[in-house]
C-alpha cells in the first residue's frame, strides 16, 4: 500500500511516499532555514507564506520521484497538529484538495506520532509494544506505545521542551539558529563538568521534566559573565549544558522503563539526533539489557516519511478524515481534543 505523506507543522515544506508504513520510495524536503536564520529563530507567518509557495512542487516531487501517479497512491496523509497553526493549514488544506481532486481519502496524522513512526522506517523489525522519549522543539514526552495507534503518555515536560531549552541557551550563547543542532556541534570535546547545572526535581510524577530552570540559570550565566567581561567557552559550556538536559532526559526515561517493564525503547523527535543523547540512551540500555531504537539521523528532524509512515497504520487502522478536518496548534498524542 502506497500512501503519500504531507508535512508543514514548521519549518519544513515536505512530501514523501512510503511503502507499506516501512520502504521510502520518495521523500522531499523544501527547508526554510535559510529564510529564518536573520531572525534568530522561526518567523510563523513567513513560515506559512513559505509553505504555500513550496507544496505544490514538492508534493509533485515527491510522487515523480517515487516513479508512480496519484493512482497508484492509496491514501493522503498530513500532519494536523500540533505545530504552527497558519503552517498547518496549509498542508491540511492542500490534503483536501488533493483528496477533492482525486478523491483519494484523507489520513489526518499527529505529529509526535508520525516521530515515533520514523523508526518503523530506520528498522522495519520494530513493533509495538514499547517506551518511547519523545524530544522535540515544543514536546518533551515518555510515552507507553501499546499499539501503532495506542498511546499513553506517562511523563512530559512541566514547561519547556527539551529542544526549545537547548535553542534558547543556543542563541544566548551567539550560535546561529537552528540553536540545538550548532549547540551539538560546538560542544563536541568539551569539558562537560566546568560549568555547573541546576538539577530540576518535578513533585507530583516520577515520570515528569522542567527544564525553565535550567534554561534560565544558563541564560543568566551567559549575561552575567557578559556583564563581567568574562569569556564563555563555548564549547565547555554547551557540554556541561547538554548534559544537564540529556541526565535529566535518559535518567527519567531509565525509571520509566523499569517500573513499567519495557525492554524495547525507541527515541524519536528533532533533538534525537543529539550526539550526547544518543550515546547515553545507547550506555543506559546496554546496562539495562535494553534494546534501543533511534531513527536514522536523516529522519531526526521533520519530514514527510514518518508522517507517510504513520499514516499507514493510522489508515489501516480506520483514522480517516472527512472534509471538515481542521488544523489544531495543540492536540494529545493519546487522542484527545487538546493537550
Ligand atoms: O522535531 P523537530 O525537528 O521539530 C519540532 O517538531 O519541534 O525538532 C526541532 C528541535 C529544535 O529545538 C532543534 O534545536 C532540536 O530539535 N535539535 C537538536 C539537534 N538537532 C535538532 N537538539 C540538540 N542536538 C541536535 N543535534
Ligand atoms: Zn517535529
Amino acid at each position: 500500500m502506497l500512501i503519500l505523506g504531507i508535512e508543514s507543522s514548521c519549518d519544513e515544506t515536505a512530501a514523501a511516499v512510503v511503502e507499506d508504513g516501512r520502504k521510502i520510495l520518495s521523500s522531499v524536503i523544501a527547508s526554510q532555514v535559510k529564510e529564518h536564520i536573520i531572525y534568530g529563530g522561526v518567523v510563523p507567518e513567513i513560515a506559512s507564506r513559505r509553505h504555500v509557495e513550496a507544496i505544490s512542487s514538492v508534493v509533485k516531487k515527491a510522487v515523480t520521484d517515487a516513479g508512480c501517479t496519484f493512482d497508484d497512491i492509496d491514501a493522503v496523509a498530513v500532519t494536523y497538529a500540533p505545530g504552527l497553526i497558519g503552517a498547518l493549514l496549509v498542508g491540511v488544506n492542500y490534503a483536501k484538495g488533493l483528496s477533492f481532486g482525486t478523491g483519494l481519502p484523507i489520513v489526518p496524522v499527529h505529529h509526535l506520532r508520525s516521530h515515533t513512526a520514523a523508526n518503523y522506517i530506520t528498522s522495519p523489525e520494530l513493533k509495538p509494544p514499547f517506551l518511547c522519549l519523545i524530544v522535540s522543539g515544543g514536546h518533551s514526552h515518555i510515552v507507553e506505545v501499546t499499539d501503532y495507534t495506542e498511546y499513553r503518555v506517562i511523563g512530559k515536560t512541566r514547561d519547556d521542551a527539551a529542544g526549545e531549552c537547548m535553542d534558547k541557551a543556543a542563541r544566548a550563547l551567539g550560535l546561529p539558529y537552528p540553536g540545538g543542532l550548532n549547540l551539538d556541534k560546538a560542544s563536541v570535546g568539551g569539558n562537560d563538568k566546568t560549568y555547573k547545572f541546576p538539577h530540576p526535581v518535578v513533585t507530583g510524577s516520577k515520570y515528569d521534566f522542567s527544564f525553565s530552570g535550567l534554561k534560565t540559570a544558563a541564560v543568566n550565566l551567559i549575561h552575567n559573565a557578559s556583564q563581567k567581561g568574562e569569556e564563555i567557552n563555548i564549547k565547555d559550556f554547551g557540554a556541561s549544558y547538554i548534559k544537564a538536559v540529556t541526565d535529566l532526559l535518559v535518567s527519567n526515561t531509565e525509571k520509566a522503563a523499569k517500573d513499567t517493564g519495557h525492554k524495547t525503547i525507541v527515541l524519536a523527535g528533532g533533538v534525537s539526533a543529539n550526539s550526547v543523547l544518543r550515546k547515553k540512551m545507547g550506555d543506559m540500555c546496554r546496562k539495562n539489557g535494553m534494546t534501543l531504537y533511534m531513527p536514522e539521523l536523516s529522519l531526526c528532524g521533520d519530514n514527510a516519511a514518518m508522517v507517510a509512515s504513520q499514516g499507514y497504520f493510522e489508515f489501516i487502522s480506520g483514522n480517516i478524515a472527512d472534509m471538515s478536518l481542521n488544523a489544531a496548534a495543540t492536540a494529545n498524542i493519546e487522542g484527545h481534543e487538546n493537550e
